[in-house]
């Protein structure tokens, strides 16, 4: 596509946008000409707070299906579009609702914590949804003689149980793209660059073994905030690689070297230009959540808003948290 054709292209979307009084929401991997055009580009929980608040009568989810799910578990009288419908999530499919709910029925009376990277019927199983921001202080607010089964991502989990000393029963799941990033290349990006500081997220499947590397832990929203108002120069970054397009646009001056080249996740880059142009013009592909599903669903969001940001959030209190 040339330049011109490209310019085209995002003049007709913001032009549809107006008509169709649509708000473009963009995760912190999606390819970059995405996140420059979207409203709001930022990470699961910024992207939740977003569509929780959002007055536009259409959300087009530039990111995968989980996502749009929890926008249309929030906005249960809007419009939510996804424009690739192919775009799942490696991670969020390795746990189904039925499969938690025979986990549940082994450990009668835990709590259950979900990383938003799960579908909606897992969320309407679960009792707290954390993200990878929140996870610590999601944990830290459950009472400490309550049993947790904490799913789908077992490297999250493992972070949160060294950093909180609470003990967790983890479901085995990871993420494909972060299972690419290793620690030897890790080990050698630092002796070839010394300058630099090395930034991961909780999802690496080398957590064990890089972390102790690691100068910072971070959400994709986190590693962004710190690179930006850290005094140093140099990062080398152990996530998926989509995020080197704002670190570099909002920190021009500094360098940024991709932990692993390959860590770049095929589901959210199916998103692009010419779809989500066909998106707003059809209004394709709805993302749909169950009623019943998405009632439930919600009230393990809230919980989660409502302790990642006491008073920030302006809905209806949720439910009281699970009793003993
Ligand atoms: P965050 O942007 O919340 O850190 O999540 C990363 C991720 O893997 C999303 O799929
Ligand atoms: Fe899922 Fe991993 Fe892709 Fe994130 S990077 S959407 S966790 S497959």
């Amino acid at each position: 596509m040339t330049e011109t054709e490209k310019q085209g292209l995002i003049r007709d979307i913001l032009k549809l946008k107006k008509e169709r009084q649509a708000v473009i929401l963009a995760h912190n991997y999606q390819r970059g000409e995405l996140q420059d055009l979207a409203d709001f580009t930022g990470d699961s929980l910024g992207l939740t707070q977003q569509a929780a608040k959002t007055p536009a009568k259409v959300i087009v989810f530039c990111g995968v299906h989980f996502m749009a799910e929890t926008a249309a578990i929030m906005n249960p009288d809007k419009l939510v579009l996804i424009p690739d419908k192919e775009a799942g999530c490696s991670l969020a499919s390795m746990i189904s609702g039925e499969s938690l709910r025979r986990w549940k029925a082994e450990h009668p009376g835990a709590v259950v914590v979900s990383y938003i990277n799960c579908t909606a019927d897992v969320k309407a199983e679960s009792d707290y949804i954390c993200t990878s921001t929140n996870a610590l202080k999601i944990i830290e607010a459950i009472p400490p003689d309550r049993e947790i089964l904490f799913a789908p991502d077992q490297f999250l989990g493992t972070f949160v149980q060294k950093k909180t000393g609470r003990k967790m029963h983890l479901w085995p799941g990871y993420c494909h793209v972060h299972n690419r990033i290793d620690t030897e290349k890790i080990k050698s990006l630092k002796n070839e660059h010394p300058e630099a500081k090395f930034v991961m997220h909780p999802e690496c499947g080398c957590l064990t073994s890089c972390m102790p590397l690691a100068d910072k832990v971070l959400s994709t929203e986190g590693i962004l905030k710190h690179c930006r108002e850290s005094e140093d120069k140099q990062f080398i970054v152990g996530t998926e690689v989509g995020i080197l397009h704002r670190l570099q646009k909002e920190s021009p001056a500094k360098v940024f070297f991709p932990a692993a080249e390959e860590a770049s996740c095929e589901f959210m880059k199916l998103n692009t230009l010419e779809k989500l142009l066909w998106s707003l013009e059809d209004l394709e592909y709805k993302v749909i959540v169950p009623e019943e599903i998405a009632r439930k669903g919600r009230i393990a969001i809230q919980r989660m808003l409502e302790i990642s940001d006491p008073g920030g959030y302006s809905r209806p209190p949720a439910e009281k948290p699970p009793a003993d």
